[in-house]
């Protein structure tokens, strides 16, 4: 993924599970640069979604980047399963991993996917911010984890510009991503905080024209 241009990555938490071959198919149709999988256990958060077959059988399906969110507990467990899988990108959640979060980022590393560290609206950037340099994404939450549909929370802004200005002190390639209740109305506040990967859940499945949508993310 590269870090010049907007990239729409659509969770298909919103998705039609019965479909999901179908979904994945017209989310790369309809123009998706990335496609972000979140991965629920039910302990981190409360909510249960798929786990490493999901990654594997849509994997077959789509070239694009599949970005998964490991929402879960004792991350470092499951990294292996996930890179033989197929992910391209893990994030692990600084509040699962805690002081065993940059052994878990080299560990993701070692399988040869690019790694990511996630902090939820309450966390600051203070604690992740020995391992930012090492990461190939950071993303922040703007809601917090466990279902989609929900309203976005614009006091993560100030942290989305906080750790853009690391990125850029660090001269590193390292994507920003956002995640959680983006949508038209809020998008050009928060490309202009520096996210650059818009991760949009309900917007995209709940909107009539997917193309379109994804189209206006990237350019309003
Ligand atoms: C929430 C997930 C998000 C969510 C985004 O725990 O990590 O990726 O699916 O969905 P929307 O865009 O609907 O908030
Ligand atoms: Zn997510």
């Amino acid at each position: 993924m590269n870090n010049e241009k907007i990239l729409i990555a659509p969770s298909i938490l919103s998705a039609d599970f019965s479909i999901m071959g179908e979904e994945v198919k017209n989310l790369e149709k309809n123009g998706a640069d990335v496609i972000h999988v979140d991965v629920m256990d039910g302990v981190f958060v409360s909510n249960i979604t798929f786990g490493m077959k999901m990654v594997k059988d849509i994997r077959k399906l789509t070239t694009l980047p599949l970005d998964c969110h490991l929402m879960i507990v004792e991350p470092w467990k499951y990294v292996e399963k996930f890179a033989e899988s197929g992910a391209d990108y893990i994030t692990v959640h600084y509040e699962a991993c805690k002081e065993r979060l940059e052994e878990t980022l080299n560990l993701i590393k070692k399988c040869g996917v690019k790694c990511g560290c996630v902090i939820n609206p309450d966390t600051p950037v203070e604690k992740i911010e020995n391992v930012i340099e090492m990461c190939d994404m950071v993303l922040v939450m703007s809601v917090f984890p466990g279902k989609g549909g929900q309203k976005f929370i614009p006091e993560v802004l100030p942290k989305v510009e906080k750790i853009r200005k690391i990125i850029e002190k660090s001269g590193k390639d390292i994507l920003l991503e956002i995640d959680g209740g983006v949508n038209k109305e809020n998008v050009g506040i928060i490309k202009k905080s520096g996210a650059n990967v818009l991760v949009a859940g309900n917007t995209v499945f709940s909107a009539p024209d997917r193309k379109e949508v994804m189209e206006a993310l990237r350019t309003l």
